[in-house]
Order: C-alpha cells, then sequence, then structure tokens
C-alpha cells in the first residue's frame, strides 16, 4: 500500500449470502473500531472496511481539518477526499470488493467525508447511510450523481448540524440527480436505536 493512501483500518468479511460491502466512516474521536456496531444493525452480513480519519484534533481523529466547529478547512478536505479515494481503490482490490456496489456508513464527521467522496468522484460509492450530516463544500460545477443512493437521518435538536444544512444537503444532491431520502429525528447529535433500523430498512431495497 503506498504511503499516499496508509490508513489504519479494518476489514471484515461478511457473511456468505451477502455480497454488500460497508465503508464505514466514525465521528470525530472515534477510530476505525467506532462504527462497527452501528454497521452490524444496519447492514447485517455486509463486509465492512472500517476506516481511522488520519487529522488529529487535539488527539482526537478526524477525516479532514476543520476552522472552527462547522468551518471546514477546504484544501485540506479535498487532499483527504482524494487520498480516501485512493485508498478506496486499493482496497477493493485488496480485498477483492466491488466500489460500484460500496454504501458508506459516516457519523457527523464521517458522513460529511463521504458526502466528500460522492460529490468529488461519482460513482465511486453506490450511496450512503448519513447520520448527522452537513454540506461539505459546493461544487463549482454540477456533478453526476444518477444512480446514487442516499438516506439521512438528522436530528431536529441537534446543537452541531443546523437544520438548513442537512437540507441544503438533500437539495443539492438531489438537484444532481441522486435519490435522497431525508428522516428528521427527535433528537440531538446522538444516533438512536430507531434510526438505526430505519436506515436499515432503507439500505435492505437497495438492489
Ligand atoms: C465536522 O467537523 O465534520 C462536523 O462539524 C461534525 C463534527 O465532527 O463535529
Amino acid at each position: 500500500m503506498s504511503e499516499l493512501s496508509n490508513f489504519q483500518h479494518i476489514f471484515q468479511k461478511g457473511s456468505t449470502d451477502s455480497g454488500r460491502t460497508i465503508l464505514a466512516l466514525h465521528g470525530t474521536g472515534g477510530d476505525e473500531g467506532s462504527l462497527l456496531p452501528i454497521t452490524r444493525v444496519v447492514a447485517p452480513g455486509a463486509s465492512i472496511l472500517s476506516v481511522r480519519g488520519k487529522v488529529l484534533e487535539n488527539g482526537a481523529p478526524r477525516f479532514f481539518r476543520r476552522l472552527a466547529e462547522g468551518v471546514f478547512d477546504m484544501e485540506d478536505l479535498h487532499f483527504r477526499t482524494s487520498e480516501l479515494a485512493e485508498f478506496i481503490h486499493q482496497a477493493a482490490t485488496t480485498y477483492n470488493f466491488e466500489t460500484k456496489d460500496l454504501f458508506a456508513i459516516g457519523y457527523s464527521n464521517g458522513a460529511n467525508i463521504a458526502s466528500s467522496l460522492m460529490l468529488s468522484f461519482p460513482g465511486l460509492l453506490r450511496g450512503g447511510v448519513l447520520f448527522r450530516a452537513m454540506v461539505p463544500f459546493v461544487p463549482p460545477t454540477s456533478p453526476d450523481l444518477t444512480g446514487t443512493h442516499v438516506f439521512m437521518a438528522q436530528g431536529k435538536h441537534d446543537p452541531i448540524v443546523p437544520l438548513e444544512q442537512a437540507e441544503d444537503l438533500c437539495l443539492m444532491m438531489r438537484s444532481f440527480g441522486a435519490s435522497v431520502e431525508l428522516k428528521w429525528i427527535e433528537m440531538d447529535h446522538r444516533i438512536t436505536r430507531a434510526e438505526l433500523n430505519d436506515a436499515s430498512d432503507w439500505l435492505a431495497k437497495q438492489a
């Protein structure tokens, strides 16, 4: 694996009857182990590629730098997004899965890099389940997201993600051709069991 895209990660092979692979992307302060329990609920039987973000914010791993809460370092975001895309290609060869069938499951900062991957490299992922996502960036030209399927679960009382950020991301992705289901939860930044079940039902319907 090249130095450029050398990410700490876990790969767990799924049960033989499920061909699906999930890219699991943690929130700020998490690591490659953090989203495994959630991913097993949302995508039972799937193979899991769970990655640790390389940026450290006061020791807390993240997928890209931020200047303040909700204010992203755009140069770093684009660099880290490309680096992660390169890693995904390498991992697909190493672990023998098809990227075109790959769904991300991302939480918070992990949801934001998942959106950034979809906006920057249309078709790299088949789609994603995004918990507490924001607009990572607004592309200067419209990517074609036809065939990209996204489920968003957002907290109505989230002190970190403003409601309009979720609405803007949903509308922007739809305007680029993605199919996006946005679900509002009576919750804050924390994920509830009910929304994991909703995400699981949604994912099971994606062919
Ligand atoms: C981010 O930085 O990606 C978002 O503000 C969410 C977070 O990780 O706190």
